[in-house]
């Protein structure tokens, strides 16, 4: 952590510490990321509410701090110098509301209940229903904006607004809320029949370098309908290792952590992999990964 880290933890504590729910100062971020990379933040806060969570974000802003959500961690890459702000955990958020086919779940509901329950093509995905929202994550199979009925979220001003699925702008790994930064709140969504996930999830496993840590795909699918890691693979660069970070042997669109990776490690393969295969295929893979603090 850097000179005057102690001071600004200390004064983020003072403006929340009346606001319920924990409250961590200086608290390490990597076991909180899929990746297990990064440092710390200057506080991390698990708002227990809804309107907790939209007090401390009001409070952070009018204070002049930094501040990010931090749902599942798992499509995040913390600088090893850490965060110099306040991270907002979804993980108190975990409301949940059937009703025939419609489902109400808070933002920090795991999105394997969620698959679990009615939504089979996001089987095997990790992270929480906010993060998904946000990155609008899916598989070969669909995506989650195709169950959206509606998203909560909380806007600049600190009011709620309720979106309709056509203001979400949802794209293709993208969300208005990714794009304008605003906290997903809760999310409504269409379940479909129950169906037999084991099949999605022993295909997901047999491609998929699940057993290390990583932080899933790190590049977009180009937009010319190949795979970002058939053109990596068709590289060589399976197993192209940078300190701790390597490309996956399983499937080349993958980082994975051999141990000790810092977040360095995993920005300069992300180069050396964009190089070589802009160079081979004239093909700029963009990033997935969301890198905090670009
Ligand atoms: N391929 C290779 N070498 C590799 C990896 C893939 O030749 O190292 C080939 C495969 O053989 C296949 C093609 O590339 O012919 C596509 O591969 P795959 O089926 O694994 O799909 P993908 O496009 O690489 C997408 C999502 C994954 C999701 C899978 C399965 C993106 C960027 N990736 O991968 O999502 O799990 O489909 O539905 O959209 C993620 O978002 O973190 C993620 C892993």
């Amino acid at each position: 952590m850097e000179a005057g880290a102690g001071d600004g933890a200390r004064a983020l504590l003072r403006i929340l510490r009346d606001l319920p729910g924990g409250l961590r100062a200086e608290e390490l971020l990597a076991p909180h990321t899929t990746f297990r990379i990064g440092g710390r933040a200057f506080a991390l806060y698990e708002p227990p509410t809804e309107d907790a969570l939209a007090e401390a974000v009001v409070r952070a802003r009018s204070h002049g701090f930094p501040w990010r959500m931090l749902g599942g961690g798992s499509k995040l890459l913390i600088p090893d110098r850490g965060f110099p702000g306040l991270v907002l955990s979804t993980a108190g958020l975990r409301s949940w509301h059937e009703e025939g086919e419609f489902l109400r779940v808070g933002a920090g509901v795991p999105l394997a209940r969620v698959a679990r329950r009615g939504a089979w093509a996001l089987a095997g995905i990790p992270g929480t229903v906010g993060g998904a929202v946000a990155m609008n994550a899916g598989t070969r199979h669909g995506s989650i904006a195709e169950q959206v009925v509606w998203v909560q979220a909380l806007l600049p001003t600190g009011r709620v607004h309720t979106f309709s699925p056509a203001e979400c702008g949802f794209t293709y790994r993208d969300s208005l809320f990714r794009r304008l930064r605003l906290p997903v709140l809760a999310v409504g969504l269409r379940l479909q029949p129950c169906q037999d996930l084991a099949p999605f999830l022993r295909e997901r496993a047999k491609s998929q370098p699940l057993g290390l840590p990583s932080a899933g795909c790190v590049f977009r699918n180009p937009p010319d309908g190949r795979s970002a890691g058939w053109l990596i693979d068709q590289c060589g660069l399976k197993g192209a290792r940078i300190g701790d970070a390597v490309v996956s042997e399983h499937h080349a669109n993958f980082i994975c952590n051999l141990g000790h990776a810092r977040a360095s490690d995993v920005l300069e393969l992300v180069d050396r992999v964009q190089d070589t295969v802009v160079s081979e295929f004239g093909v700029w893979l963009k990033l997935e990964l969301e890198v905090v603090g670009e």
